[in-house]
């Protein structure tokens, strides 16, 4: 069997002694500029799209992500009948659950607000909010929206979540579609971005969105950066419909030192690191997926190039 690796910005060695222990009689190889040898399959962060013209033997691409963007963007010049396959949870779930459940619950226990009381000397009793009013929205409820979900559920925070297609989430009140979409910003206080980003979804996070939501709201966003037109939310935090925001994702990354939300208090910046991708889980599932093709049985986390995820 003959994998070929690539991913941007990562160092490959680890990631072919892993995939080496899954598979001791590989031929393993880096993808270098110019290489157009055949391969079984390739594993991928972010490729250009020269590692991705038509390969002679593959089979399936595995993308060490949940997020296949940066692949799809390349649409029809991608090898035609190869599927794309994303990373299923592999880790991620339970780390995006921990840093959605720390942002919401530092806003509703206004540690935020002591901070900034803490660094000017002050010792203020704030009133804490009032939960029943305190509902989190979450955009996405797949794979890893859901996760949040569950996590969130054991504060009682009022749920609810947003999909393209109908959900039976319990204790979530469930949304689909453009129908259900302003409803849902109505109704959410705390609204969290986990969509992936295709062609319907780019800029969902804008004036008029962020606009419906109720004053005083805050927004997350943990999806990707083009999901947020970036002057609109500022303008919006600057004028206190949106209380305050925390961002891992963004348009450009790393953020640039110029750019103006470094400024604002109000906005917390993460380093896109809110579920890192696990060496280890990811190469078990992505192992486990292999086999299965080898042996003719379906898979799980086949992408969907008309839907874009
Ligand atoms: P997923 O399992 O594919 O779930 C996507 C969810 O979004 C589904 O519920 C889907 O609806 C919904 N959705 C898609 N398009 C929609 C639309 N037009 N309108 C309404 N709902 C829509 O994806 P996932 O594994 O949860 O990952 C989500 C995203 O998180 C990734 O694509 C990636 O960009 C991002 N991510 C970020 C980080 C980070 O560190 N910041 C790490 C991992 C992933 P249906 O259920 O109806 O299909
Ligand atoms: C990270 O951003 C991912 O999509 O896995």
């Amino acid at each position: 069997m003959r994998i070929l690796f690539y991913a941007e910005g990562g160092k490959p060695e680890p990631w072919l002694a892993e995939l080496k222990t899954a598979f001791p009689a590989a031929q393993l190889r880096v993808w270098q500029e110019g290489d157009n040898e055949p391969a079984d399959y390739a594993v991928v962060w972010k490729p250009p799209l020269a590692m991705l013209q038509p390969r002679a033997g593959l089979k399936a691409v595995f993308n060490v992500g949940a997020g296949v963007d940066a692949i799809l963007q390349f649409g029809d010049a991608l090898p035609a009948g190869v599927p794309i396959v994303r990373l299923d949870d592999a880790g991620m779930g339970v780390q995006m659950a921990e840093y959605v459940t720390h942002a919401v619950l530092r806003y509703f226990r206004r540690f935020d607000e002591f901070e900034v009381q803490a660094r000017a000397g002050q010792w203020r009793f704030l009133k804490p909010h009032d939960k029943e009013h305190f509902s989190v929205g979450i955009l996405g409820l797949g794979v890893l929206g859901s996760r949040i979900a569950q996590a969130l559920a054991h504060f009682d925070f009022p749920l609810s979540g947003w999909s393209r297609t109908p959900k039976n989430v319990p204790g979530v009140q469930c949304y689909a579609g453009q129908e259900g979409f302003d409803a849902f910003l109505h109704n959410s206080r705390v609204l969290v971005c986990v969509l992936p980003l295709t062609a319907e979804t780019g800029g969902i996070l804008n004036r008029v969105t962020l606009g419906r939501l109720p004053p005083g709201a805050y927004l997350i966003n943990v999806a990707r950066g083009a999901h947020l037109v970036e002057d609109d939310l500022l303008a919006l935090v600057q004028n206190g419909h949106i209380t305050a925001a925390t961002l891992d994702v963004f348009h450009e990354e790393p953020l640039p030192p110029a750019h103006p939300f470094w400024q604002e208090p109000r906005i917390t910046i993460t380093p896109h690191m809110a579920a890192l991708t696990l060496r280890e889980d990811s190469v078990r599932q992505i192992a486990g997926k292999i086999r299965a093709l080898e042996r003719g049985e379906p898979i799980a986390g086949v992408v969907d190039l008309t839907r874009g995820y």
